[in-house]
């Protein structure tokens, strides 16, 4: 992949805390009923979001990553769904509170959301433009369509579509699927959001089309600082684009900290897993690590910690109670009672 390994955010980390997060989300659970009983999706996902920040949310797949990203919109489905707790606030607005209408408004001008089949986002019976259109006027019905037409063209150019024009007259199935991608965030920019929620965007995507979308990705997040989340099992991808990162495991939050610290000094047993398991091109290995066992049924979890049955670090208090999301040595938070013996012993 040709896009730089070097994380360009270093300096956002240090700037934390000067502006009030742009979004907050405070504990929330999200639970889905099912045959098999009550699905954990999401339990206790606290975070806070900077306009300075690409936030990373990284784990194994059905650890919750999606439910907690779609919950930011309010788009999980209800029933089976339900949110169970917390409070979701974007730029003085609470999601979960809001009605339909409020809804609308905080979609798309509040947050934007990517996801990863860009084809099956857009409307295959609308050309490019008119659904560029109607999700500009749909927002603000006093823009004329001359001007909302200026504006679908220019939001066009700033994600790197090269002839708008040419491109506007297509319908979807007359594009590339990198193309799709780059309209389906011209949509999710129209109504200038205030952040952007990007699902595994560039999974279904070839690998040098893949890097084209994480370079224009990153380079709308500076140029017009638009603080993106993330969401992708690479790490690749991870180390290229984030200054934070969340690492989910069994719906919960497991490991929080800058991607330097969690990168590159990651504490939680399973962070520590996970980097290992992310092949090396600099480093010659037989075979590939990989975590041993199955992610828990989430609708039957163990007493005590999630990571248990997989972890080297295992012991008896595990098996007992649930561990907290603490402070590390390396500035980071890990769920993870390797840190509360830490702590206990510093007293
Ligand atoms: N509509 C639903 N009904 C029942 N369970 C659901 C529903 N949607 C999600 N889940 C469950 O919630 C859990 C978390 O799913 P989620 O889609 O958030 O995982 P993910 O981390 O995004 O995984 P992936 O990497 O595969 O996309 C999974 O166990 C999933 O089966
Ligand atoms: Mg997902």
């Amino acid at each position: 992949m040709s896009v730089t390994s070097q994380n360009l955010y270093a300096a956002g980390s240090a700037n934390k805390g000067r502006r009030p997060p742009v979004m907050s989300v405070s504990q929330l659970t999200v639970h889905f009923s099912s045959a098999a009983g009550v699905v954990k999706a999401a339990e206790d996902v606290s975070f806070d979001l900077d306009e300075s920040e690409v936030l990373a949310i990284v784990g194994e797949s059905g650890s919750g990553k999606s439910v907690t990203a779609l919950s930011l919109l309010k788009l999980v489905q209800t029933p089976p769904g339900e949110y169970v707790s917390g409070t979701i606030t974007v730029d003085g607005s609470s999601v979960l509170d809001a009605d339909h209408k409020e809804l609308e408004q905080i979609r798309g001008s509040k947050i934007s959301m990517i996801f990863q089949n860009p084809r099956a986002a857009l409307n295959p019976s609308l050309t490019v433009l008119s659904q560029l259109i109607e999700t500009i006027r749909r927002h603000d019905p006093r823009i004329a369509v001359v001007q909302a037409r200026q504006k679908a063209l220019e939001t066009m150019r700033a994600v790197g579509v090269a002839e708008p024009e040419r491109v506007a007259a297509n319908y979807p199935h007359q594009i590339s699927g990198g193309m799709c991608q780059r309209i389906g965030l011209a949509l999710a920019l129209a109504c200038n959001p205030k952040v952007l929620i990007a699902d595994e965007p560039t999974t279904q995507l070839d690998a040098h089309v893949q890097a084209k979308i994480l370079l224009t990705l990153k380079r709308l997040h500076i140029e017009h600082r638009i603080p993106i989340i993330l969401i992708t099992h690479d790490f690749g991808v991870v180390r290229a684009m984030a200054s934070r990162i969340i690492v989910m495991y069994a719906g919960k939050i497991q490991e929080e900290g800058s991607a330097d610290q969690v990168l590159n000094n990651p504490q939680h047993p399973y962070t520590r897993a996970l980097i290992a398991s992310v092949p090396r091109l600099d480093e010659q290995v037989d075979r590939l690590y990989q975590i041993p066992g199955q992610p828990p049924n989430l609708a039957k979890l163990p007493t005590g910690c999630s990571f248990q049955d997989r972890c080297p670090n295992v012991h008896d208090k595990c098996r007992l109670s649930q561990p907290r999301l603490l402070k590390t040595q390396s500035g980071s938070y890990a769920r993870c009672h390797l840190f509360e013996a830490a702590q206990e012993a510093s007293r």
